[in-house]
């Protein structure tokens, strides 16, 4: 099984970036936490970090045949873009929606997802865990279906 994970705009600055809010950990240090999980439960991963909207479809549109799960961070586009769940929704790929603050306890105009109602889940507010935890909980979902 391949998985992708897919983190948007400004994701790539983690680590230094409004350490307060979204930690010390680098996208870097995530993605080889998570190399390390999907060896354990033995799923393949690919990792994409884009900051233009268009781009991030543009990834999606080519996993459509080569991923049957996805992580996606798509952090600001989260709130914005109908594009985007149009894509995630047109490629028909289950997929957990992340975030590492807590959207719903953030300000207003981050409390809306607009890719949340085609998600099998979301995880947010638990930092850069919530990575490992979403690969586990979508393997589960797609070894149980
Ligand atoms: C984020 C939350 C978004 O509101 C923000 O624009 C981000 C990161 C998160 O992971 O907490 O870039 O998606």
């Amino acid at each position: 099984m391949r998985i992708g994970v897919l983190n948007g705009p400004n994701l790539n600055l983690l680590g230094t970036r409004e350490p307060t809010v979204y930690g010390t950990t680098t996208l870097a240090q995530i993605d080889a936490e998570l190399q390390a999980i999907a060896r354990e439960i033995d799923v393949e991963l690919v990792s994409v970090q884009k900051n233009g909207e268009g781009e991030l479809i543009d990834v999606l549109h080519g996993w459509q045949h080569s991923v049957q799960g996805i992580l996606v961070n798509a952090g600001a586009y989260t709130h914005t873009s109908l594009a985007l769940r149009d894509a995630l929704s047109g490629i028909a790929i289950p997929f957990v929606e992340v975030h590492l603050s807590n959207i719903y306890a953030r300000e207003p105009e981050r409390r809306h997802s607009m890719l949340a109602s085609a998600a099998v889940g979301m995880i947010t507010g638990l930092g850069a865990a919530g990575y490992g935890l979403a690969l586990r909980g979508l393997v589960a979902r797609l070894r149980a279906a």
